[in-house]
């Protein structure tokens, strides 16, 4: 039986990945190790928690010991790194937090990989999560290869390039068997409230107004999580080492345009008169640093791996508004603070 960590397993993307990997690998023992901080969500994972082949472990990748320990009792040999302080506006209030988690978080994890594996690394493999953020910003025209040079702009976007240097330097210095891939912007259920789409479906919701940053011009390369989620699993088993896979949506929308389908999609759903939702949209002051555009070419993965995108904007947007509108309690208890009293119960803290 494989042995696979999978960090941050309780967030966005992570438990769109655990789920995957626990229902299509049964001979696979999936631990996932998660701080559970404000972004991370036990009720994400309630119908696969009690498989045989799933254990959640709460702790944080900033603890060196804890992890190099996990490695040695879980006798782990593969891992998927996606633990991450994720959400860039929150990097500009605290910058070191985003330093000591995505950073030193990821070079505790290679060490602890490292000293566990020795040179017995036939069957090893550590996958490290990224972002397309790394390359920095497009003008109107082109698009980010795995050739493009690393420009980060923001704490975040600083960070999660630091620790893909370290990742490759892991991969130069000590021969560790890694893999990384770099990911336009996700979306889909489970997608924390503080992030352009999940904000504005609550707020259309509550008629709350819709906070556009600048004059809304600002481009986005938008991917379905579950997509992404597959082609994380074809770069885990099918990734050439010490290779980098740039993951896209063939989806580039200006952040009004999307907002305004947006809210078409759910005057519908509410039975609301076309048009009524976009009377919410509201500009505001601009991001600082703000990227003007990201857009992937995902040519390498489609051709090496076999990997495109499965839905339309259009189709993974449905999905994304009937989700939220049908899981009222989710949304409730994440804007509330109460999904921290469902971890409470279920493990008696
Ligand atoms: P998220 O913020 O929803 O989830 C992050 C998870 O990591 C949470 O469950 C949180 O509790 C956990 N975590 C945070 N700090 C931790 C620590 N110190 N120790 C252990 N666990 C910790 O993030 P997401 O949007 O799901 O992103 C996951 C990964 O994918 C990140 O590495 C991010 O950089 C990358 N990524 C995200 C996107 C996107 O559009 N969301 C796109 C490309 C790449
Ligand atoms: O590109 C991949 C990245 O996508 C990931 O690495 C990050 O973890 C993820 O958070 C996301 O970053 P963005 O900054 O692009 O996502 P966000 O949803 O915060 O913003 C999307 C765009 O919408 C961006 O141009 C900023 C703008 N925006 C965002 C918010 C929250 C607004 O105009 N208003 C808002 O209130």
């Amino acid at each position: 039986m494989k042995s696979l960590l999978i960090t941050g397993g309780a967030g966005f993307i992570g438990s769109h990945v655990v789920r995957r990997f626990v229902n299509t690998y049964p001979n696979y023992k999936i631990y996932n190790l998660d701080k559970l901080t404000y972004a991370g969500n036990l009720e994400n994972l309630k119908d696969i928690e009690d498989k045989p082949n799933y254990e959640f472990i709460k702790g944080d990748i900033q603890d060196f010991d804890f992890v190099n320990q996990l490695f040695q009792e879980k006798n782990i040999d593969g891992v998927i790194h996606l633990a991450a302080e994720s959400h860039v506006d929150r990097s500009i209030a605290n910058p070191l937090e985003f330093v000591m988690t995505n950073v030193v978080g990821t070079v505790n994890l290679l060490n602890a990989a490292k000293n566990h594996w020795g040179s017995n690394l036939s069957d090893k493999r550590f996958y490290h999560v990224s972002t397309d953020e790394v390359y920095g910003a497009l003008g109107e025209v082109g698009f980010f290869t795995e050739d493009t040079s690393y420009d980060p702009h923001s704490p975040y976007s600083a960070s999660k390039a630091s620790s893909d240097h370290f990742v490759r330097a892991y991969h130069d210095t000590y021969g560790l068997p890694v893999v990384i891939s770099n990911c336009s912007n996700n979306y889909g259920s489970h997608h924390f409230p503080e992030k352009l789409i999940p904000l504005c479906i609550h707020n259309i919701k509550n008629n709350k107004p819709l906070p556009i940053y600048g004059d809304g011009k600002y481009t986005r390369d938008w991917l379905y999580v579950v997509d992404h989620a597959r082609a994380i699993d074809d770069v885990f088993h099918k990734g050439k080492l010490g290779d980098t896979y740039n993951i896209g949506g063939f989806n580039e929308w200006q952040n009004i345009d999307l907002v305004k389908l947006l809210c078409n999609v759910m005057d519908e759903k509410l039975g609301r008169e076309k048009g009524a939702s976009q009377k919410l949209i509201t500009f505001v002051k601009d991001r600082p640093g703000h990227d003007l555009r990201y857009a992937i070419d995902a040519s390498k993965i489609e051709r090496e791996l076999g990997w495109r995108p499965s839905v339309t904007f259009e189709q993974g947007l449905e999905k994304t508004v009937s989700w939220y509108l049908e899981n009222d309690e989710w949304l409730n208890n994440v804007t509330s603070g109460n999904y921290q009293d469902y971890y409470k119960k279920q493990y008696q803290h």
